[in-house]
């Protein structure tokens, strides 16, 4: 299903979004906030519905940060249990849609029933190809660079990796996921204006969005509403807009 007022050879391929505002979403109506995860869980649901159907090929979801672990136990354990439910609940749709899921960040942290699950549908999922849905999980954009800076130096210490040679492609190269291309569009939700340590490398030339919606009120028309806004942006790369031809909300080969 297409969305008619969406330019079609504009649509971005990868969408990074920081789902920001559970908490405040449950606690303005005198709720929990694990109330406000549940929710916002629903709100997963419809945007990855809606992007795999607007076709986008890779949509990544900030779900759980390092800084996370030092919420409250309780808390911890009610999001790692509603991630456990959407793998066990959504698989088969997920299936159906040929969505493949992947993971990015520190895994061996989570507790072994939910990495179990994350492998599982993973594996499950290996072959399907119409959107990869990433989980950043146990994730840190400043953990993911000192982790690729470790793998490199044992290479380089192995004579594998030259260090005067290193380049930004071969250093990428050593990232969760390298295969993935950078976000052309990163959405932030819940009235803030910050990055919060995701994506840190890859987001160099990434058009950000945010919005005063907190995440549980954020669904696919409002996905689509960022990515109309995404394309009437230019895109320059560091170029004149005469150099670019006045491309707006274009993809560009190095992003
Ligand atoms: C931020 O809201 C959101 C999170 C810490 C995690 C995101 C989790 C979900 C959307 C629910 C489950 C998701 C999956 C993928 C299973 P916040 O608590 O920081 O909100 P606040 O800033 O208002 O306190």
């Amino acid at each position: 299903m297409q969305e008619p007022h969406l330019r079609q050879d504009r649509i971005p391929q990868h969408v990074a979004i920081i789902m920001d505002g559970n908490g405040r979403w449950a606690e303005s109506r005198g709720l929990d906030r694990n109330d406000g995860h549940r929710e916002g869980l629903e709100s997963v649901r419809s945007v990855v519905r809606g992007a795999r159907e607007i076709g986008i090929q890779t949509l990544t979801l900030y779900a759980f940060s390092m800084e996370n672990w030092n919420r409250p136990k309780a808390e911890v354990t009610a999001l790692m249990g509603l991630l456990d439910h959407y793998l066990e609940v959504e698989i088969d749709e997920v299936m159906e849609n040929g969505i493949r899921v992947r993971a990015i960040g520190r895994l061996d942290r989570l507790p072994p029933g939910t990495r179990s699950a994350v492998e599982g549908a993973i594996e499950k999922t290996r072959d399907n190809r119409s959107m990869d849905l990433v989980f950043a999980l146990s994730y840190g954009g400043r953990t993911e660079i000192v982790d690729a800076a470790r793998r490199l130096l044992r290479d380089a210490e192995l004579g594998e990796v030259d260090p005067e040679g290193l380049d930004e492609k071969t250093f990428a190269s050593y990232l969760y996921a390298p295969d993935v291309r950078d976000p052309d569009l990163l959405i932030r939700t819940g009235a803030e204006s910050r990055v919060s340590n995701f994506l840190l490398w890859q987001i160099a030339y990434t058009e950000i969005c945010t919005t005063d919606l907190m995440w549980p009120d954020f669904r696919k028309p409002h996905l689509v509403n960022a990515i109309l806004d995404f394309q009437t942006r230019e895109r320059r790369y560091g170029l004149t807009s005469a150099q670019v031809g006045g491309r707006r909300g274009g993809l560009g080969s190095d992003s």
